[in-house]
């Protein structure tokens, strides 16, 4: 492969593409200069880019990747199925086999709609929440990040452009761990919200009682509670928060990890609610969630393989064992070269997040870039922690040796600035309303 080559297949990308890639988070915007432009194919935790430089990977497809690229056992059966078609004009009964799976595993799960995203999962969810109760308003916990790339979510977003201010009006937001900001805010529009939705683990763990008492506050008023569970869902356990604390929600959407890297989401809840969207009762029906792919065979197939491996496998448990020894070494790493409480990799075991911070403690996108960047130069891509199945000590502890000497690099970066230091431009939020803002 030339250089040549993948400049061309970048501009091309950038050309033909708003913001050169499907999803955002996969932007030029959010990476260092010297990072791939483009992955042409993975395996285990690892992948290639177009120039055929091989990639230690902890992005891992946006964390959908839990078990590995190209994870045989489920190559298998999504070849199994590709061969048999992957549409038909009547559902398959790989969408009964699946939606068992759930069933099996989640209490609250007692029926399953597919849809090949998770935010049409919470947002269908955010719908169903509607008809059910009649009311219009969403309490959306905000310090997490994200729920879905529909009009009710992102109008609460600096990203906003064209979002009717009417149904912005309509999502109210709350924080995580504040019992009292959600009271008052039930207290003032208890009687017009729908549904209170959050990602039930994330960063933080919960208070003691705070899920529980999300559920109960909500109840009180006659709203439901709906647990976005995209990224906890069989990565911080296989039965996801509900293994963790044992808290039932009335609504759940789970996504990324169902299908190892297949487009696989899914919306599960409590039968009284979820009826609204099938055949079976004289209430105004709710067109849930209803695509010509939504059900794709290969897919399901994967999700079936994907969770059949994850029962049989203690996952999460290998991925939290690595989680907690990445967040040793990092932590170990950062105190030897002068910057402990700087670089800080924070959050469960399970799914670390490694936060850059200026020597006033405040958290620095420049610093960021600047590790990032000297991750790359390392062979590590670890935009943000995923780490895999596939993963093993042996990758997290390179991972911790890039990283000792990308931390001797930020040490400088802290005494003479990063100007001189980071070789492009500076990485950016997502988020933000121009793209040239910072
Ligand atoms: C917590 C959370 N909810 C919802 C979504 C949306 O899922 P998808 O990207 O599959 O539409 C994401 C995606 O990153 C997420 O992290």
């Amino acid at each position: 492969m030339t250089a040549g080559r993948t400049d061309a297949l970048h501009a091309r990308a950038r050309r033909l593409i708003p913001g050169g890639a499907h999803t955002y988070s996969k932007g030029d915007d959010q990476f260092p200069a010297n990072a791939p432009s483009l992955i042409e194919r993975g395996e285990g935790c690892w992948c290639w880019d177009t120039d055929g430089r091989k990639w230690l990977d902890f992005g891992m497809g946006l964390r959908s990747v839990l078990l590995g690229h190209a994870f045989e056992p489920v190559l298998t059966a999504v070849r199994n199925e590709l061969t048999r078609g992957s549409n038909f004009t009547r559902p398959s009964p790989l969408e009964g086999d699946l939606a068992e799976r759930f069933c099996d595993l989640l209490p609250h799960a007692e029926m399953v709609k597919f849809a090949k995203n998770g935010s049409d999962t919470t947002s269908a969810a955010v719908r169903l929440a509607r008809a059910h109760t009649g009311r219009d308003l969403v309490a959306a916990c905000r310090t997490n990040p994200f729920y879905s790339f529909d009009d009710w979510w992102i109008g609460t977003t600096a990203c906003d452009a064209g979002i009717p201010q009417a149904v912005k009006d309509l999502t109210l937001t709350w924080t995580y761990n504040d019992l009292d900001e959600l009271r008052a805010l039930f207290d003032a529009r208890g009687s017009e919200i729908a549904c209170v939705i959050l990602e039930p683990v994330a960063m933080e763990q919960p208070l003691p009682g705070f899920l529980e008492s999300v559920i109960e506050i909500a109840h009180a008023h006659g709203a439901l509670v709906i647990f976005d569970e995209m990224i906890s869902g069989f990565r911080y356990d296989l039965r996801g928060v509900y293994g963790l604390y044992g808290v039932e929600p009335d609504l759940a959407t789970y996504g990324k990890a169902v299908a190892n890297g297949f487009s696989v989401a899914a919306l599960c809840g409590k039968r009284e609610v979820m009826r609204l969207g099938g055949l079976d009762h004289d209430k105004p029906r709710v067109f849930l969630m209803s695509a010509t792919h939504g059900a794709e065979t290969p897919a399901l197939a994967a999700g079936i393989a994907s969770i059949d491996f994850m029962r049989a496998n203690d996952v999460a448990g290998h991925v939290g064992r690595l989680g907690r020894r990445l967040k040793d070494g990092l932590h170990a790493a950062a105190a030897d070269a002068g910057i402990a409480g700087l670089v800080e990799c924070i959050g469960y075991d399970q799914s670390p997040a490694i936060v850059c911070r200026d020597a006033e403690k405040r958290p620095s996108m420049a610093l960021r870039t600047l590790y990032l960047q000297e991750m790359f130069a390392r062979g590590v891509m670890i935009p943000w922690v995923a780490i895999s199945w596939s993963h093993g000590d042996a990758e997290i502890d390179r991972a911790i040796a890039a990283s000792r000497e990308a931390f001797d690099i930020y040490a400088r970066a802290l005494e003479d600035g990063t100007d001189a230091l980071v070789q492009g431009d500076i990485v950016k939020p997502v988020f933000r309303r121009f793209n040239r803002e910072a």
